[in-house]
């Protein structure tokens, strides 16, 4: 589609500098903390950078253990692992921990949040997303211990910084005595009143998680970290990250262990954005606000959360069209195809409209129950299965959630250098694409 000639966008201009959905923001200490660490040849995986990262991490979220971890991915797949150990024994070589076990999974989320389950040689059933804050929904993780009620581990993740209905889930989770491997990558600074207290998210599992990857709302370049008031499985992590060295004079192995501690010089990043990371959360929660008014009267509603409850990091900010203002609009798997109609848009069109002014806006997480990888697993809706409801003869049930904001919702430039201008003008391009 060619938006030059379009006259909806008259008079729009394109951005000169891209605006980026979510981009690194540097402040200078980043820099003075990494030649530190260079000019005393701390470069490696020990050092004073990692020392203060964990030590200011667990203060921040509210936990006694902070272990620095190469990425988020690495995070989750060690507390994967402890939560197997724990709920099912030790494992030999080459054998998944999770092999043989289902583990109930956020279905609309990034695949790294989920991926672990398959390294450790579990199953994931994927359990629906619920419309109030675009979370694992806790009546359908009912109905998925109803159905494999053998299950004992759950893997949630607190999707675009919106923390999940965490009393509910832990709820259902202590009621099958079920763990929780808590998916933070996106949610640190968020808060969750969380039996009657608010708490940071990133101290709501049983085993925690958090990444700072380059997108994130403080970033390392790349990094993640584990979090538990667990001293036993903070040391457990330590050494299953260094390749789980023994005691002994040689390197001695009883357990398989991983490449996966954080660089110092990582770290040395990440400690120079911690101080900053309550300024970002303000920033994007401006953002999301300035979308929130600026969208009024257009038949759009912003990714929700409640305020009595949770109050998010608002890491990126997202639209959900209105059913009745969808424009034609198909996915297939790797291709698209939209049309525009007077009144209406599409996630389609609103996405290549924003790319055409040089904005970058993603869709929404595919859910994973639609991936090609995940296919054939189950799906659990609040409804039960969530596959094959529907019925050529008569009316069947096809609740799926996931698959309808991903149908009708957007993720939305959140950079947090984004001036209220160029947001301005964003908007006005979200605007003009329902003209
Ligand atoms: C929800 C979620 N989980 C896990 C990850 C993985 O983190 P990392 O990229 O640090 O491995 C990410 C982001 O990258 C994420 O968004």
């Amino acid at each position: 589609m060619d938006f030059s000639n379009d006259p909806r966008f008259k008079g729009i201009k394109p951005f000169q500098g891209r605006i980026w959905l979510s981009s690194p923001t540097m402040h200078g200490d980043e820099q003075r903390y990494v030649i530190e660490a260079i000019r005393a040849n701390w470069v490696s995986t020990v050092g004073a950078n990692i020392d203060e990262v964990e030590a200011q991490i667990a203060s921040y979220v509210g936990c006694k253990y902070a272990v620095g971890l190469s990425c988020g991915t690495a995070s989750l797949h060690l507390a994967a692992r402890l939560a197997a150990e724990r709920l099912y024994g030790q494992a030999p070589a080459g054998k998944g921990t999770l092999a043989g076990r289902r583990v109930f999974c956020s279905d609309m989320t990034f695949d790294a949040s989920i991926n672990p389950v398959a390294y450790e040689g579990g199953e994931a059933v994927f359990i629906d997303t619920e419309p109030d804050s675009w979370n694992m929904d806790p009546a359908a993780l009912e109905k998925a211990f109803e159905l494999y009620p053998d299950t004992k581990l759950i893997m949630l993740a607190h999707l675009y910084g919106t923390p999940a209905k965490m009393d509910e889930i832990r709820a259902v989770a202590d009621a099958h005595g079920a763990l929780i491997v808590e998916d933070a990558a996106e949610s640190l600074g968020a808060m969750s009143l969380y039996k009657g207290q608010w708490r940071q998210t990133g101290s709501l599992g049983d085993y925690s998680c958090i990444s700072f990857n380059g997108n994130k709302i403080i970033t390392g370049s790349t990094g993640g970290m584990f979090l538990t008031d667990s001293l036993e499985d903070a040391n457990k992590v330590r050494k299953w990250s260094t390749q789980s060295r023994e005691d002994a004079p040689w390197y001695q192995h009883e357990e398989i262990g991983y490449n996966y501690r954080m660089s110092n010089l990582v770290a040395g990043v990440i400690r120079g954005q911690i101080p900053h990371l309550d300024e970002h959360v303000a920033q994007k929660k401006a953002i999301y606000e300035r979308y929130k008014s600026g969208f009024e009267g257009l038949p759009v509603s912003m990714n929700p959360f409640d305020p009595q409850k949770t109050r998010p990091n608002f890491w990126l900010s997202c639209l959900l069209i209105d059913e009745n203002a969808m424009a034609p609009f198909v996915r297939g798997e790797r291709d698209q195809l939209w049309r525009s109609e007077n009144g209406k848009s599409s996630p389609g069109e609103i996405l290549a409209a924003l790319q055409h002014f040089n904005a970058e806006g993603r869709p929404i997480w595919k859910p994973m129950h639609m991936q090609p990888i995940y296919r054939n697993h189950a799906f659990i809706t609040r409804n039960g299965s969530g596959r094959g409801g529907s019925n050529a003869y008569i009316a069947g049930d096809t609740t799926d959630v996931g698959a309808d904001i991903f149908r009708r919702g957007l993720c939305l430039p959140s950079d947090n250098k984004m001036s209220p201008e160029e947001q301005d003008r964003v908007i006005e391009i979200v605007r003009r694409c329902f003209e």
